[in-house]
């Protein structure tokens, strides 16, 4: 239920909210492995080191960032607005509910949550602080966003640098995908929710077989043409729709997702399969 709420005392609650913390990756470190062969992974439909991975994908979001909320409008045909609003509309915020929106970019999911939810405060981690500098800046324009409400996090999922069982809430939108190690990114939600947190995350899926040829057809005749005419960017576009084809299927991520520990794992699809909501609990013991 949605109570008014005394928004001074949330804002007080962190002293970091509102403002941007920062925590450096190293993608070589990361991967751990330096004297032996390096393992593969793929960007795209190519294959790479996985040391090399995480590089690069900074490197497409760096490059988008300016541009990221047009393209996702043109792409989508403003689609992913009912997509995002259809994910946050149906989640469970608690009271005073703490929330971290992790690969956060620039803010869409977290405003919404803002929005559905007068009392939570959200934390906005993003590997890429572009991202989070388009996303501060609109939170500033947004007449409806209290900044203090916002807290702003440079970081990797794949290693976050909260701490554990703080969290009631772990949303991640359109992230997952773009990590080395998506196992790593559930584990990590699973550390950092509390007892009974929710996990829910949207992103791109297995299509329904039907509609497959028509989907490939847009996005791999059209999307990278909007990236070159609007972003002036094509190769990073190319990627986007590469790296949907990449990631598991539904059934195969609600199976990762179960085996780092969560219950009550379920999914929901949207437009036939284009994307889908994966869900689960951190029991309570
Ligand atoms: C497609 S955007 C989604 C942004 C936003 N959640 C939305 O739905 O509009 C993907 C985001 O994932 C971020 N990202 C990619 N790899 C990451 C990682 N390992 N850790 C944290 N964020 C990551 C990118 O920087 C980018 O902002």
């Amino acid at each position: 239920m949605k109570r008014a709420t005394n928004l001074l005392n949330v804002a007080t609650k962190s002293r970091n909210f509102g403002k941007i913390r920062q925590f450096s990756s190293d993608p070589v470190k990361a991967s751990g492995n330096l004297a032996m062969e390096p393992k593969k992974t793929h960007f795209g439909f190519t294959d790479i080191d996985e040391s090399e991975k995480e590089k690069k994908v900074h490197s497409v979001f760096a490059n988008v960032a300016k541009k990221y909320d047009l393209m996702n409008d043109a792409m989508s045909m403003g689609v992913h607005r009912l997509w995002k609003d259809y994910y946050v509309g149906g989640l469970q915020i608690p009271y005073n509910a703490k929330i971290l929106d992790m690969a956060g970019g620039t803010g869409d999911i977290a405003f919404r949550l803002l929005r559905e939810s007068p009392t939570a405060t959200v934390t906005v981690s993003d590997i890429n602080q572009p991202m989070l500098d388009v996303g501060k800046e609109r939170a500033e324009k947004e007449r409806d966003i209290q900044p203090s409400r916002l807290e702003w996090v440079c970081a990797n999922a794949e290693e976050m640098p909260f701490e554990s069982n703080t969290y009631d809430l772990f949303t991640m939108s359109f992230g997952i995908r773009n990590c080395t190690h998506p196992e790593k990114v559930i584990r990590e939600a699973f550390r950092v929710l509390k007892p009974g947190g929710q996990l829910a995350i949207l992103e791109f899926s297995a299509v329904n077989a039907a509609l497959k040829p028509i989907y490939d057809a847009y996005s791999f005749n059209v999307i990278p043409v909007l990236g070159e005419i609007l972003a002036s960017d094509r190769a990073s576009y190319q990627y986007l729709v590469e790296s949907i084809r990449k990631f598991p299927n539904q059934d195969e991520f609600a199976r990762i997702i179960r085996e780092e520990g969560f219950g009550h794992v379920r999914y929901e699809n949207m437009t036939f399969g284009v994307c889908s909501i994966h869900k689960g609990t951190k029991p309570r013991k």
